[in-house]
């Protein structure tokens, strides 16, 4: 063997055991710290928050009392009402796809919170907050939603409710619905007369992107399993494909955008019912590869770009005010609705986030605080 031989396959060996240990280190979960007894979930008296210290299932998760916040000059603290169940919750909790435990912490959770959107009123504002005042009814997305209160940057993503909405509405909208409308209006760039198909019609974010669509005054084709196709059909889809007897990519049917929130079809095949110029937006993926769970379909459709001709998006939603602003407006003109599938008490909240994880959902569940 020569010399250079060898180096290559030490450094073979080198990269192969770099790899294994930082597989070893992604994947390491250190054990659970005994968490003090949990309060009574209907105690209203101080503020009650649910933590969890540990990657795992629902049952890290725990009611703590804490010390009531006091919001910074240019904070709000908001009394929750409600809150909404996102798939970005089990994600967090479970630490899973180990990758993003560079971000939320390795071995353990960095930020003991979780939960990301509300609806509740103002109980305090800080001395230099001029937009919201006590009393106001709000909602929006903030880290922390599962809990009684929550402090939020005046700027942060929080509008005032529809005026006709219910907290368990108004809570159903922050992530679903501004990846809805980030995906729709920013990525797909949906215009008048367009051909749009929304696969995972019936979901949380398929049930906000299906109306988005509609406001942006495409012809949109929704797909959903049969029990929610009527539905889909109430959210204003010129057309829905019951994904149980029919498969969208073996149609004749070409559309200037696919809005995918399932990734359980082939990039080929989906480049295949593509219009010309046609660009096709991931917004979700499986989660089999325990490591990169939806990344792996965003890295496969790097690698197959050559041998696609639609455009292929992925993107992450941006929380921010003007898109809630925006929602907002939508919902108050009744041209966007909430649809809420299951609600749960504040104690129950483990439960709701163990349905949420279980995909199939038509669309939010919600979680109501005493
Ligand atoms: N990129 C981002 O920034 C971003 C933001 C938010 C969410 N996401 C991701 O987007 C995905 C969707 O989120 P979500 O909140 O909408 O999830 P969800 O509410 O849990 O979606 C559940 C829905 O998906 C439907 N569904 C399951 N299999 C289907 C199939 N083969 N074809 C069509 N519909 C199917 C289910 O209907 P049936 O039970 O009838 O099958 C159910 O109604 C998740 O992977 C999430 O992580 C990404």
């Amino acid at each position: 063997m020569g010399r250079k031989t060898k180096r290559f396959g030490m450094l073979l060996v080198l990269l192969g055991a770099a790899g294994v240990a930082g597989a070893m280190a992604l994947s390491h979960e250190s054990s659970c710290p005994t968490p003090a007894a949990s309060p009574n979930a209907s105690d209203t008296t101080g503020a009650l928050v649910y933590t969890y210290r540990c990657y795992g299932g629902p049952e890290v998760l725990h009611l703590t009392s804490i010390a009531a916040p006091t919001p910074a000059d240019t904070e709000v603290l908001v009394r929750v009402r409600a809150a909404s169940v996102n798939p970005l919750d089990w994600h967090f909790m479970r630490g899973k796809p180990y990758l993003m435990r560079v971000v939320s912490g390795m071995g353990a959770p960095t930020e003991e919170r979780i939960g990301a959107d509300f609806a509740g009123t103002v109980q305090a504002v800080g001395a230099r907050v001029t937009q919201f005042r006590v009393g106001d009814r709000v909602f929006g997305t903030r880290t922390g939603a599962f809990g009684t209160h929550v402090i939020v940057r005046e700027n942060g993503a929080m509008a005032h409710m529809p005026d006709s909405a219910s907290f368990e509405q108004a809570a159903a909208v922050g992530v679903a619905a501004t990846t809805a409308l980030q995906a729709v209006r920013d990525q797909a760039r949906v215009r008048k007369g367009q051909r749009v198909l929304i696969n995972g019609a019936s979901g949380g974010v398929g049930t906000f992107a299906v109306q988005i669509a509609k406001i942006y005054g495409a012809h949109v084709t929704g797909v959903a399993s049969t029990r929610n196709v009527e539905m889909v059909q109430s959210l204003g889809a010129d057309r829905v494909i019951d994904y149980t007897k029919d498969d969208f990519t073996k149609g004749a049917e070409r559309y200037d955008a696919i809005v995918d929130m399932v990734g359980n079809h082939p990039l080929r095949a989906l480049d295949a019912v593509l219009a010309p110029g046609g660009r096709m937006i991931i917004v979700g993926g499986p989660n089999d590869n325990a490591y990169l769970g939806p990344v792996t379909r965003v890295v496969t459709a790097m690698l197959a770009a050559p041998v696609l001709t639609g455009t292929f998006i992925s993107f992450t939603a941006n929380e921010n005010k003007a898109d809630v602003a925006m929602l907002r407006e939508w919902m108050q003109r009744g041209a966007l609705r909430s649809v809420i599938d299951r609600e749960y008490a504040f104690a129950e909240l483990p439960a709701a986030v163990a349905y949420q994880e279980a995909g199939r959902s038509r669309g939010k569940v919600i979680v109501k605080m005493p």
